[in-house]
């Protein structure tokens, strides 16, 4: 029986386009889903926008557009990064889709059937950050040179004052101290989870879930004149996406709870706050992560429109390729932190570790296996202590890596690849397969055949990576689609001798201008 998982990124609003911090996200996510699936799991992920709510009413209307027009242009932008970034979601959600209305009105009443008492109509009276679709207390804001209040931050807010309903989220601080208590790995780093454990501590207090003063959101059911608060129906797009409120329907049997909700760590309090109440509320199961990745900034500053810094992911596909970006962000932000952006080291990150370190190795392997072997994969004679030392250390490597991946460690699971590559390319130099040409031509080919494998070892391992670069070195060993997965990186499946190559070609060309200039 096949083990489920089921893995989400958050919803971006479409109030503009997707920038770095989007695509890091995305591609993060679909690290997590592309190893699980080589891991031999039916994995589902799902990923989408955010449509509803104040920002994006007001954007649309500066835009001089109507919001469900300048959705569907800004939406079909995040769809396309998707599709530019290689993500290999299952579905794309959009908050504006009738399921997600028919999914949004049914957590509202199972709310209200489950607890009667946890929704109530009253009046706000406070801040509201519109740039945060949040409510914040005076005690939380801070004063600005100009006299105004700002969110920690930074973002301006206004004083709203409408009648609404509220979630009665104060019943449930005892609640979710004792979840988080029986589930220590529900946030994950540690630091948010410590983060989270005090604000909750501290009580929490009722929160109002429906807007009146503007009308883009799903109506409120049996009182049209309330929007449910914007957060309300965008968590719910996570149980949408697995055909609530169909509960009985496989797709929500066979993966709810949710195993992995991604986000920043901006959004840590509406997902490990909000959101398991509003399960517990409506009598729901709870997902069993969130993790909190960091943020990216560039050159070591926030990324910011007013600063003019901001990146769209298309410019560092431009400038690098799709894999390297991608590598890119999976080897320099580490686990749950901020991360940098810096042209420079980028490209000398790319060069050293995709160019020179596997790209090399590839093409000098497979180059010299072309011509000296009639571009077929040598039989090999028996291994010698280097050899096996070599295969062994590639075929042992994987619970390490796994373990370092269940916890999106990439950055690490990365090094460990990159580790043995550098071994391999050790390997090369000290048996000098091309001066083996004349001596022992018998050894040449069982040097290279021990060089083949190899790779075949490491353009598995890469795959969730650097996808289209790890099956075009799968293409080149002939290596069927169905023996690309991780429990192929073994001795039982290694390469047999006689395969015919193509010609190589370099699957990471060196990148040259900006090291250059440096
Ligand atoms: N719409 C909400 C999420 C609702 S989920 C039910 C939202 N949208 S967002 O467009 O502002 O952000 C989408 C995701 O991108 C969030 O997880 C956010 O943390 C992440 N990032 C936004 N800027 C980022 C960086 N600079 N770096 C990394 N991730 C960042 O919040």
């Amino acid at each position: 029986m096949s083990k489920n998982f089921y893995i989400t990124t958050a919803i971006s609003y479409v109030n503009g386009s997707p920038h770095l911090g989007h695509a890091y996200e995305a591609i993060l996510t679909d690290v997590m889903a592309r190893f699980k699936r080589l891991d031999g799991f039916n994995v589902k992920f799902l990923t989408g926008t955010d449509e509803h709510g104040q920002k994006v009413a007001k954007t649309a209307e500066t835009n001089g557009m109507e919001p469900k027009a300048f959705c569907d242009k800004t939406a079909a932008e995040f769809e396309a990064m998707t599709e530019t970034l290689n993500i290999s979601n299952d579905d794309f959600i959009r908050t504006t889709q009738d399921r997600h209305y028919t999914a949004s009105k049914a957590i509202w009443s199972a709310i209200k059937d489950n607890n009667p008492d946890d929704i109530y109509l009253s009046k706000y009276d406070g801040w509201y950050s519109v740039r945060d679709e949040a409510y914040f207390t005076e005690s939380e804001l801070e004063k600005g040179e100009d006299g105004n209040f700002y969110t920690p931050g930074g973002a301006p807010v206004e004083w709203v004052e409408e009648p609404c309903y509220f979630f009665r989220l104060s019943a449930y601080t005892d609640k979710l101290l004792k979840f988080y208590e029986d589930n220590p790995g529900f946030i994950v780093p540690q630091s948010r989870k410590n983060e989270i454990v005090s604000f909750v501590k501290d009580g929490l207090q009722d929160i109002s879930i429906s807007r009146t003063n503007f009308k883009w959101g799903v109506p409120v059911p049996d009182d049209p004149d309330h929007v449910m608060y914007v957060w309300l129906d965008a968590l719910t797009n996570y149980i949408t996406g697995v055909g609530y409120p169909n509960t009985d329907c496989d797709e929500y049997k066979t993966f709810w709870p949710a195993d992995i909700h991604v986000i920043g760590k901006d959004i840590i309090r509406f997902h490990c706050v909000y959101w398991p109440a509003f399960l517990m509320s409506a009598n729901l199961e709870l997902p069993k992560q969130v993790f909190a990745h960091g943020f990216i900034n560039v050159e070591g500053q926030k990324m910011s429109k007013s600063v003019g810094n901001v990146i769209a992911p298309q410019n560092l596909i431009d400038m690098f390729g799709l894999d390297q970006t991608r590598y890119l962000l999976m080897r320099e932000v580490p686990h749950g932190q901020d991360g940098n952006f810096s042209e420079d080291h980028a490209f000398q990150r790319i060069n050293s570790d995709l160019a020179n370190s596997l790209g090399n190795l590839v093409q000098r392997t497979l180059s010299m296996i072309y011509k000296n072997c009639d571009a077929a994969i040598p039989n090999p004679n028996d291994f010698t202590g280097d050899d096996k030392k070599l295969l062994n250390e590639i075929y042992d490597c994987f619970p390490t890596l796994r373990k370092h991946a269940d916890k999106m460690e990439f950055h690490r699971v990365l090094e460990g690849i990159w580790k043995i590559i550098a071994h391999a390319n050790a390997y090369v130099d000290e048996q000098a397969p091309w001066a083996l040409r004349k001596n022992d031509p018998e050894r040449m080919k069982t040097v290279l055949y021990v060089l083949a494998e190899a790779i075949r070892g490491f353009a598995i391992l890469v795959l969730p990576y650097t996808p289209e670069a790890g099956h075009k070195i799968l293409d080149r060993l002939s290596v069927p689609e169905d023996e690309r997965l991780f429990e192929y990186v073994s001795a039982d499946h290694a390469l047999s001798g006689g395969i015919i190559i193509e010609k190589p070609e370099g699957v990471f060309p060196r990148l040259e201008m900006k090291e250059e200039a440096a």
